[in-house]
């Protein structure tokens, strides 16, 4: 029987669909070490994690039973993604999701903190009355600066214009500017320019330390920093500095270079205890609606691996799906992608009298896949030739 093990409270919708596929399901709340994780994944063939857990390439050369990761949440570099492909095990993540549950939450926030809302609401609950205008704003009007101009990025900037903001933003990819937003050609120009900045990059390695000491420096004076995006781009002890020195009027702050395991552990942050900052505990994804469709869409694309050998938005292995003609058993060949596998695996079938009902091929850098469907079931002397080639990295015969 198909094992998985779905840890960090993955959403029971997960579950429930993989359950109804026949796999045995082992559901945890937290994350795992590295060498509690080799453990529990003896015997493993599907694993889900969101965020905090860590797969690295001495977890994967340990599980020998991995057919497949999901990662429930957007980011995926919590996992060794060329590691995982060269061993076969392809990985599944929600990249869009939770895009509007961050936004949201962006727009809330801007809102919040230009109308320092935080300082009257606390000093409200202390019992002192502060009814004044000083230093609250309107964002109608405001320019808001986006670094990052993706799936959220793009969906808050025609969020914000709905509001009465200006927007302008910077990518390092060429992207289409929606509505009225400005494409700025460089970080520093946008910096001169907002009063809000908002961060919503990627977390690919280059983006640590992106935002920096210059890069607060740069912000105009008065001006407000959101960070929704990741924890390791920026630097924490500059974001302080320049909310005591006053430079900034307020800050929000949704994740973390070092974030607690698990709820409930303490965090540690030079952040804490600051005006005008709002810190969340990495929330900026997470709403049952999120969580929901999350769980629902990564758990189908596990399953629909398992079963159909689909890669259809793996993010790691050659993306393919090839609807499966009635009565065919489907055969996957994941191999090194050089020149003349194609017609070996068909040589190795015509060989063997298998008549070829369907193929799709599709490369990934490295890697090749190709599936292939044929009328039974193979037998044991084909899928040995098969599995012999040099160039098979992984070999799967499906229903
Ligand atoms: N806080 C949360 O709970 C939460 C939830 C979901 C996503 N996220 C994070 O939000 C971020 C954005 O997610 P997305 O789905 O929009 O990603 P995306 O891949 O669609 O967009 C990222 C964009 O950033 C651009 N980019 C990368 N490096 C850049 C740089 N140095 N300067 C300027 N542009 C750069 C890319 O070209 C791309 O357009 C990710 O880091 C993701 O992990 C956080």
């Amino acid at each position: 029987m198909l094992k998985a093990l779905l840890l960090e409270n993955v959403h029971p919708h997960a579950v429930s669909i993989l359950g109804s596929a026949g796999i045995e399901v082992d559901a945890r709340p937290g994350a795992l070490d590295e060498s509690d994780l080799i453990d529990a994944l003896s015997g493993v063939h599907l694993l889900g994690i969101r965020s905090k857990t860590q797969v690295t390439e001495t977890v994967l050369e340990k599980a020998s039973d991995l057919l497949a990761i999901g990662a429930f949440c957007i980011g995926t570099n919590q996992i060794d993604l060329v590691s995982s492909a060269g061993r076969g095990i392809a990985v599944f993540n929600a990249p869009f999701s939770n895009t509007r549950s961050v936004v949201e939450l962006a727009l809330a926030e801007i809102v919040a903190l230009t109308r320092r809302l935080t300082e009257k609401n606390k000093s409200l609950h202390e019992g002192v009355w502060d009814k004044s205008a000083d230093g609250s704003h309107e964002v109608r009007g405001r320019r808001l600066g986006i670094v990052g101009y993706g799936n959220i990025g793009s969906q808050l900037s025609v969020l914000a214009e709905a509001m009465g903001m200006s927007v302008g933003f910077f990518d390092t990819a060429d992207k289409l500017a929606l509505g009225n937003a400005r494409r700025y050609t460089s970080l520093e120009d946008l910096l001169d320019w907002a009063d809000v900045v908002s961060l919503h990059v990627d977390g690919r390695p280059g983006n640590a330390g992106l935002f920096g000491e210059a890069q607060f420096a740069r912000m105009r004076p008065g001006s407000i920093f959101l960070n929704l995006c990741r924890g390791f781009v920026v630097d924490h002890e500059a974001l302080r500095d320049h909310i005591v020195s006053g430079h900034l009027v307020g800050a929000a702050v949704d994740v973390f270079p070092h974030e607690p395991n698990k709820r409930g552990d303490e965090f540690v942050s030079d952040l804490r205890g600051l005006p005008n900052v709002i810190l969340t505990p990495h929330i900026g994804g997470s709403t049952e609606e999120a969580q929901e469709d999350i769980g629902r869409f990564v758990a189908g694309k596990l399953r629909g691996f398992l079963e159909t050998g689909s890669t259809t938005l793996s993010v790691n292995l050659p993306p393919l799906n090839l609807e499966q003609a009635p009565g065919t058993h489907r055969l996957a060949h994941l191999h090194r992608n050089t020149p003349g596998v194609l017609a070996t695996v068909n040589r190795i079938l015509a060989e063997h009298g298998v008549n070829i009902e369907g193929q799709l091929l599709n490369t990934r850098g490295e890697l090749g896949y190709v599936v292939t469907d044929v009328p039974g079931v193979l037998s044991d002397d084909v899928l040995a030739a098969l599995q012999a080639m040099p160039e098979t990295v992984c070999l799967r015969q499906l229903g």
